[in-house]
């Protein structure tokens, strides 16, 4: 979902790996890095059929009333998208 959906460069959660001397732990993988993340980025909408089914925000967009559509849009911040 990230890497190829998202299209997240692993260095965003991983840090720049390839100039470590030894590798690190490089974000704290709490709870509040996850859903903080979900708050302020944008999914790839546009192309991507899997989100086809949210006519509103595409209407929305069309339409000028929307820029984007943040993960926090499509339900990135319900406990049970991470806990089931
Ligand atoms: C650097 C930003 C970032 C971080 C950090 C991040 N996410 Fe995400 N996450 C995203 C983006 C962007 C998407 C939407 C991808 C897309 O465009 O399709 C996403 C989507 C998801 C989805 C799919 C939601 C759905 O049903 O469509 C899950 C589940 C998820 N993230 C879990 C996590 C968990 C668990 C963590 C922490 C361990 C985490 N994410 C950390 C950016 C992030
Ligand atoms: C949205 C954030 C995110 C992105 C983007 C991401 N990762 Fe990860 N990655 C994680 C998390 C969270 C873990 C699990 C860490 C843990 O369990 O301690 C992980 C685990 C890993 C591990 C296993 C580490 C271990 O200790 O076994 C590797 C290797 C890895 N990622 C490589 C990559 C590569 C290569 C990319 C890019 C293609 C990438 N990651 C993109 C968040 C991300
Ligand atoms: C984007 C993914 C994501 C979402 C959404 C999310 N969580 Fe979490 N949650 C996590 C991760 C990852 C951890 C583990 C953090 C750690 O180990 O530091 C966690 C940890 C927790 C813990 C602590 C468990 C423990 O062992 O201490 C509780 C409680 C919790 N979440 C409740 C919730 C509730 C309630 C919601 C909804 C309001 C929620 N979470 C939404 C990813 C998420």
């Amino acid at each position: 979902m990230h890497v190829v959906s998202g299209k997240i460069a692993c260095q965003r959660c991983h840090g720049n790996i390839e100039e470590m001397d030894e590798v690190y732990q490089f974000a704290d993988l709490s709870m509040g890095w996850c859903v903080n993340c979900h708050r302020e980025t944008k999914v790839q909408f546009a192309d991507n059929n899997y989100y086809s089914i949210f006519q509103k925000y595409h209407q929305e967009i069309k339409e000028g009333k929307r820029t984007d559509v943040k993960v926090s849009d499509i339900g990135g911040l319900e406990c049970q998208r991470c806990h089931y």
